[in-house]
């Protein structure tokens, strides 16, 4: 099935994105592997005419934003993110009336409509460089409370919160980091932006998925214990086969990054079904928020 999804690709002009939760066997047919930002980047500045999105559903409409004049595929219109769902623009709205005038900063995992609101966007790998990007003080960050709380311990400005969070990176306790720690004790702890932030407190360092990947790549430490989703650990071991990684918790499983199966991926690519697209009215001013984040 490999070799006719890759013929598919390349008769079709696609490129295949996957985010570095996907599964193996997604992760071993992709065009490029990454976190949100690169992701991004990517979908921006590729030359094919179609983009088939192996992450979820905020992640191909971000590429929907950037890429108007290509065909966006993903293979599950089904999988999306819970966090991107404890938002809506109706909520936004109702906030910002009734707080002063400030910019929100949006994290990337969100709707188009949500992005279309807000000054700028962000993602888990440049938030402290975002809201330093702003000339204002006071801003609210959405939708993530334990990204706003890790990003505000970085900045001196005032960050006002909204109450939602990542229901996966949100299980993890300090009890659970203890617990590991114990099982390993010469590992480092690597903790992703979304968890909260007493278990941040407890990490050696606080990263993107693929900032993850470097700093495993640059250290001289061997072992790590990695405090996110358990589908990096995959691209961790076989790039660092000689080191070691051991999840935080086996709590920390994202079920919308498993549902691509390369079956879905074959049958989006014969028929091109699974398209996400962005009206104009909502794309311009979400592109403008995106762009915004990318130039910071
Ligand atoms: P990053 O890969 O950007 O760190 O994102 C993590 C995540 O939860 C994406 O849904
Ligand atoms: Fe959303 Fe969390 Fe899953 Fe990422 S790991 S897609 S933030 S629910």
């Amino acid at each position: 099935m490999k070799d006719t999804i890759r013929d598919l690709l390349k008769k079709r002009n696609a490129i295949l994105l996957a985010h570095n939760y996907e599964p193996p066997e997604i992760q071993e047919l992709a065009d490029m592997c990454g976190d949100s930002l690169e992701l991004s980047i990517r979908a921006a500045d590729t030359d094919a005419a179609v983009i088939v999105f192996c992450g979820v559903h905020f992640m191909a409409e971000t590429a929907a934003i950037l890429s108007p004049d290509k065909t966006v595929l993903i293979p599950r219109l089904d999988a999306g993110c819970p966090m991107a769902d404890m938002i809506t623009p109706e909520a936004l709205k109702a906030r910002l009336d009734v707080l002063p005038p400030m910019p929100v900063v949006t994290y990337v995992n969100s709707s188009a409509a949500v992005k279309a609101l807000s000054t700028i966007c962000c993602t888990s790998a440049n938030a402290a460089k975002v809201v330093e990007s702003l000339s204002e003080a006071t801003l609210l960050m959405t939708p993530d409370r334990n990204l706003a709380r890790n990003t505000a311990a970085q900045t001196d400005k005032t960050i006002h919160l909204w109450d939602g969070c990542c229901p996966i990176h949100d299980r993890l306790t300090p009890e659970d980091v203890e617990a590991a720690r114990k099982a390993h004790p010469a590992a480092l702890f690597l903790a992703h932006p979304e968890c909260r932030p007493d278990v941040v407190a407890m990490a050696d360092a606080a990263l993107s998925t693929s900032g993850m990947m470097r700093f495993a790549a640059e250290s001289d430490a061997t072992e790590f214990i990695i405090g996110t989703e358990v589908g990096l650990l995959y691209p961790l071991q076989r790039n660092l086969p000689e080191k070691q990684f051991f999840p935080a918790s086996e709590k920390l499983f994202c079920p919308d990054m498993k549902k691509i199966t390369p079956q879905d991926i074959l049958s989006c690519l014969e028929t091109l079904s699974g398209r996400v697209t962005v009206p104009e009215a909502i794309r311009l001013p979400a592109l403008s928020a995106v762009q915004k984040m990318i130039n910071a």
